[in-house]
């Protein structure tokens, strides 16, 4: 099956948790690879990986397969991305109990989040319970955010955070802006 037309058909099944109809272009992989960053301790991860496309441009960028981690809540995904990417750590789950399924080692050793998950329309409780879980594995770090949103996609002082347009490209579809929010 083609990474496409899987992502399609989730977002048939459940448009909302995808959030797009198809996966992140190269262009906005660049940009979020340029984004992320990490030392040689720390691992690197991603929330909402769907077909992998930003894992693997993170792998190709140099980031070795054992530290990134990779988070996504549909099985058939999870068990494509395993499949996909050998070496890298691919936990099957939802990423609003991160305390409970990233591995220990790695508490406090992020250096980016990667937040592919699509937060706007959801509750601000529940955009809240996200930022609260990436704060309890990646204390005071923050996360990238991509979003089709003209304006972000968080209400970012409501949540107290700083917020701050690190790209956009429009050459994606939809046009997409990476974000990157950090505790205030
Ligand atoms: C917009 S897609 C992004 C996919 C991929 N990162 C990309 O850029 O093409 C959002 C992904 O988040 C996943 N997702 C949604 N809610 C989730 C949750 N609570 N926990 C983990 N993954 C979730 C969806 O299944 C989907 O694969």
């Amino acid at each position: 099956m083609s990474n496409p037309w899987m992502f399609f058909r989730r977002w048939v099944a459940n448009p909302l948790q995808m959030g797009s109809v198809v996966p992140s272009s190269a262009a906005l992989c660049r940009r979020i690879v340029r984004h992320t960053r990490w030392t040689d301790d720390q691992a690197v991860l991603e929330l909402g990986a769907g077909t992998g496309v930003i894992s693997r441009a993170l792998l190709r960028a140099g980031l070795p397969p054992e530290r990134l981690l990779v988070v996504e809540i549909v099985p058939a995904m999870a068990a494509h991305l395993r499949r996909m990417l050998p070496g890298v750590t691919v936990i099957e789950g939802d990423a609003r109990g991160l305390a409970e399924i990233v591995p220990t080692q790695w508490h406090g050793r992020i250096g980016t989040v990667i937040c592919g998950i699509p937060l706007v329309l959801l509750p601000l409780a529940e955009q809240r319970r996200f930022i609260d879980t990436i704060d309890a594995v990646a204390p005071g770090s923050g996360f990238l955010h991509f979003s089709y949103c003209a304006t972000s996609p968080l209400p970012w002082r409501r949540h107290r955070l700083t917020a701050r347009r690190e790209a956009w490209t429009p050459l994606n579809f939809p046009p997409v802006s990476v974000w990157r929010y950090q505790p205030a």
